[in-house]
């Protein structure tokens, strides 16, 4: 029976590999898959923020989803997207993976906010493979 595999994507590299990992795994009829963004939220009524921060994160997220989705369509593999906004995405990710029964998250092992390239691996998957409660499979 195919698994509920949850991938969070942030459109970095390394979540494409964990997309295409998990594209492998559902054509196989491995897994049901289903792509999480998470937006980051900031609050707008600093006087200093720019304007139309919040709507160009949300694009980031969306854009991030698309071109995961797109993989999928290619191969006319059902896929569903889900998008969230969240001030600690790891904290949406465990909390859908909970709520949604998931068998396991696959995710890549640094993403697009990395201050560091030496980084092995970023907080969001270090955080999220110590308190999620299913399996956590990190692509790098
Ligand atoms: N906002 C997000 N929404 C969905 N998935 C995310 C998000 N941020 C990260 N991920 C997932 O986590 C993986 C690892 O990214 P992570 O954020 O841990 O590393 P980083 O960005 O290099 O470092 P850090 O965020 O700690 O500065 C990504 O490949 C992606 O699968
Ligand atoms: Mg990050």
């Amino acid at each position: 029976m195919a698994k509920k595999v949850l991938v969070p994507t942030d459109g970095s590299e390394h979540s494409m590999k964990a997309v295409r990992a998990a594209l492998e795994l559902a054509e196989q009829g491995l897994a049901e898959v289903t792509l999480m963004a998470v937006a980051y939220y900031i609050r707008e009524d600093f006087e200093e923020m720019p304007p139309n921060v919040q709507d160009k994160l949300d694009a980031q997220a969306k854009k991030a989803l698309r071109a995961a989705k797109a993989l999928f369509e290619e191969k006319g593999i059902s896929v569903e997207t889900i998008l969230e906004t969240g001030f600690v995405p790891a904290n949406n990710i465990i909390e859908r993976a909970e709520k949604g029964k998931f068998d396991q998250i696959l995710m890549g092992s640094t993403g697009m906010t990395g201050f560091f390239k030496r980084l092995l691996i970023g907080s969001t998957a270090s955080k999220v493979v110590s308190t999620a409660p299913c399996t956590v499979t990190v692509v790098r």
